[in-house]
Formats: structure tokens, sequence, C-alpha cells
């Protein structure tokens, strides 16, 4: 299922790891072969994406895709052990927490820019902004909607969510949360 919502409330199991994953190509991610990860229906998602946005002369690159409960554990961690658990909860998701655990998130940075703190400025980061929907991505945490995603503004994080629930968030200006009231419970 692409549509799974995970956040703080809603968490996979520890031993949750989802059975179609494929390597993201060397072109587009960085990190050792076969380190970048993601499911199959949100790689070739992906892949049109990328053409796309190479169409307009951008060169997107991945710098974090699939990470197990283990690995969340120690990028949770680091945070909090450097900065306190407060700090470590608006910026990164408890063990079990994470999207990136689904298979189904992507860290998406330019080939020029990987910085956190100027991506959103980018030329690329506005493309994606504007164009991710149409290949069914969402900007899963944005900058206006820290009190209802509980997380900062992260301009390179997306979800596959498929085109058309990308879309309707994307024209709705809304978060998966709110889609998920919405239209996913009673
Ligand atoms: N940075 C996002 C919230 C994560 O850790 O999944
Ligand atoms: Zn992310």
């Amino acid at each position: 299922d692409t549509t799974l919502l995970v956040n703080k409330h809603y968490l996979l199991d520890k031993d949750y790891i989802p059975d179609d994953l494929v390597n993201v190509s060397q072109n587009y991610a960085w990190g050792e072969v076969g380190s970048q990860k993601v499911r199959e229906v949100a790689y070739n998602a992906f892949l049109d994406m990328w053409n796309a946005a190479n169409e307009e002369g951008y060169y997107l690159m991945i710098n974090s895709s699939y990470r197990s409960y283990e690995d969340q554990e120690i990028v949770y961690n680091n945070y909090k052990n450097s900065s306190g658990e407060r700090f470590a909860d608006s910026i990164a998701a408890r063990p079990g927490s994470s999207e990136h655990q689904t298979g189904l998130a992507l860290d998406i940075f330019s080939k020029t820019n990987t910085n956190k703190n100027t991506f959103s400025q980018t030329d690329e980061a506005k493309w994606l902004k504007e164009n991710a929907h149409n290949f069914g991505f969402i900007l899963r945490y944005p900058e206006d909607k820290v009190d209802i995603t509980g997380y900062s503004f992260e301009s390179w994080h997306y979800r596959y969510v498929g085109k058309d629930i990308a879309t309707y968030i994307y024209e709705n200006d809304i978060t998966y949360e709110e889609y998920y009231a919405y239209f996913l419970e009673d």
C-alpha cells in the first residue's frame, strides 16, 4: 500500500521492511552502490520526475531514501545526543515513525546544492515544489504546516503517494495528515 500514513502517532513495526525495494542508480544518488534503496513504484515515478527536471536543465540527486528501523535509530540518536530530545523531535523521526522506513520517502537535493539551510532557495527546490505532484510526490513537511506535521520545514523531503492524491494535496494546500483525516478515516 503506497498510501500508508506514518507520523509521530502512526508507527511502523520494528521489523517492517518493504518487499519491493530497488537500488537507486548512482547517476541519481550519493553513497555507495546498494546503499540507496526505494520502493519500485516510487523509483519509477522519481525517474520520470528526474527526466522532466533534467529537460529544464536541473540535475536532481537523492541523498537519503529507504532507512531501516535501525538506521533511523542512529539518525535520531545522533541529533538527540548532540542537541537534546526536544530539538531532535523537531527534525528527525523516532525509530518506527519515519517515512523513510516505508521506502516511499526521498530526500532530494540537486547536484550542486545539498545544504539543508539553503536548498529551499534553489531553482531545483522551487521546481520540485511546483511539479512533484505531477509525478506522485508531495512536499511532506511544508514551511507553513509545522503545527500540523510536527516537523520543521524540509524543502528536500518528498513522499510518494501517487498522482491523484499528490495533486489533490497540492491543489488544496493541505498536509498528508489533513488528507487522511478527510478521506481515509471514518
Ligand atoms: N526528517 C524526517 C522527519 C525523518 O526523520 O523521517
Ligand atoms: Zn527525509
